[in-house]
């Protein structure tokens, strides 16, 4: 296993485009599969999420190839694949294809990695199945087998705030005999709606429902793919808590669903600049200008944690270098992500010396005022690439270094983590 150790580091400076957006990255790769004609992406994230969905989507015989830089996608009648579909560690590419080959009535055998295969499937499975799917599970957990079955008209409140699991059913809805409604009480993510609706289809959003009308026709598009908010929030939180920092992000998709973590940030006290903002493939795209700041503690309420669900590890290292007490609620989704990141943020941050308190829904942190936290520790990533980046960027503060263990789990989402970050000045090295 890989590691990577972060040492003490001064300011960071220069620019830097961290790679793009993982959520639409398996969004377009999907959406073309089945469209008209070609769907040309500009800027795929190629980390291994990605491209596990891209193989994924190879094997029910979709035709996808680079020419000069950009992923040609064929869309087709998807067909059964010969063999089990191994998402890796992709929870986004493994739950959204299933409600996409629910939609088009292929028969396969979804599975993935420990982590994937630790992580609950019965939340996507239960609205498909009230459509009408038949499927296999083990224990509501991969592998999950699926055998074709016409899908009905379903209206579903979410029973989680689940970007994931809205776009399953408004992607089985593509096949389904009615509209398909999604009743969601907390907005998350909206990239599946956006994405849908440049591919040609008929959607509506009154109040909390989201209805996709039936028979829709997608006809493929060219899509630029933005950098990932939730990869510039490593090197931002970085940026801001070593002096003398001034760092230029380009590009970071700014879709309000998705910039939880700046907001609350800028309400710490960060200096986080907008500039340029403009539009990249139907999302808001922005430069961000990040300097040095001592933060103040804050409450994150329930509410806000959606629009920041991935930023929660790196939220809790800045929290800890804060002036006072930082109390995130809300948190009952973390403990079902690539790894238990309740536990394991409250672990990472107890074990580099800063007190942390932890109960079933909440973290409650208590910050050093900008002193370095005492570091020195070995963390094992155990499949979970935002643990691994929190603790690194963790020990760019701390006395001594911090190393990750299993240091692999960055590539899924975030390839070339170490070089980017020591190309703006952190000190991070293969250990
Ligand atoms: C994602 C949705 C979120 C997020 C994940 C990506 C997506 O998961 O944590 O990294 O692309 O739809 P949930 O919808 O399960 O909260």
């Amino acid at each position: 296993m890989a590691r990577l150790l972060a040492k003490r580091s001064s300011g960071l400076s220069g620019h830097l485009r961290v790679p793009s957006d993982k959520s639409i990255s398996h969004r377009s790769l999907l959406l073309g599969s089945i469209a008209e004609g070609v769907t040309r992406i500009d800027s795929l994230l190629t980390a291994e999420d990605v491209l596990h969905t891209a193989q994924a989507l190879r094997a029910l015989g979709v035709e996808i190839e680079t020419r000069g830089g950009q992923f040609l996608v064929r869309g087709t009648r998807l067909s059964a694949p010969h063999r089990q579909l191994d998402l890796g560690n992709a929870g986004t590419g493994v739950r959204l294809l299933m409600g996409l080959v629910a939609g088009q009535q292929v028969a396969c055998t979804l599975t993935g990695d420990p982590s994937l295969r630790r992580r609950p499937m019965g939340r996507v499975l239960d609205p498909l199945r009230l459509m009408g799917l038949e499927a296999e599970d083990h224990d509501g957990r991969l592998p999950v087998t699926l055998r074709p079955a016409p899908l009905q008209a379903i209206r579903y409140k979410l029973p989680m705030a689940s970007a994931q699991v809205k776009s399953a059913v408004l992607l089985a809805g593509l096949g389904a005999d009615g509209p398909v409604t999604v009743v969601e009480n907390v907005p998350t993510r909206d990239h599946t709606e956006r994405m849908l609706t440049a591919f040609g289809a008929e959607l509506s959003t009154k109040g909390e429902d989201i209805t996709l009308i039936p028979g829709q026709r997608l006809v493929g598009q060219t899509i630029a793919v933005p950098a990932d908010p939730s990869s510039a929030a490593f090197p931002a939180v970085a940026a801001t808590i070593l002096k003398g920092s001034d760092l230029r992000l380009s590009g970071v998709m700014m879709n309000p669903r998705r910039t939880g973590l700046f907001s609350i940030l800028k309400r710490m006290g960060a200096q986080l600049a907008e500039d340029n903002s403009r539009e990249v493939g139907g999302e808001g795209v922005a430069d961000l200008r990040v300097t040095s700041a001592l933060l103040r503690g804050t409450k994150v309420e329930a509410h806000e944690v959606p629009d920041m669900i991935d930023e929660v590890p790196i939220l809790a290292v800045a929290a800890a270098l804060a002036e006072g007490i930082t109390r995130i609620e809300g948190l009952e989704e973390l403990k079902v992500k690539e790894s238990d990141r309740l536990t394991a943020t409250a672990a990472l941050l107890r074990a580099a010396g800063a007190p942390c308190e932890m109960g079933d829904d909440w973290l409650e942190i208590e910050g050093t005022g900008g002193k370095p936290l005492k570091g020195g520790t070995l963390i094992d990533t155990d499949h979970d690439h935002r643990m691994g980046m929190a603790a690194l960027v963790l020990g760019l503060h701390s006395d001594e270094p911090m190393t990750i263990e299993g240091a692999e789990a960055v590539d899924t989402s975030f390839p070339g983590f170490a070089r980017a970050m020591h190309s703006i000045g952190a000190q991070i090295t293969a250990a």
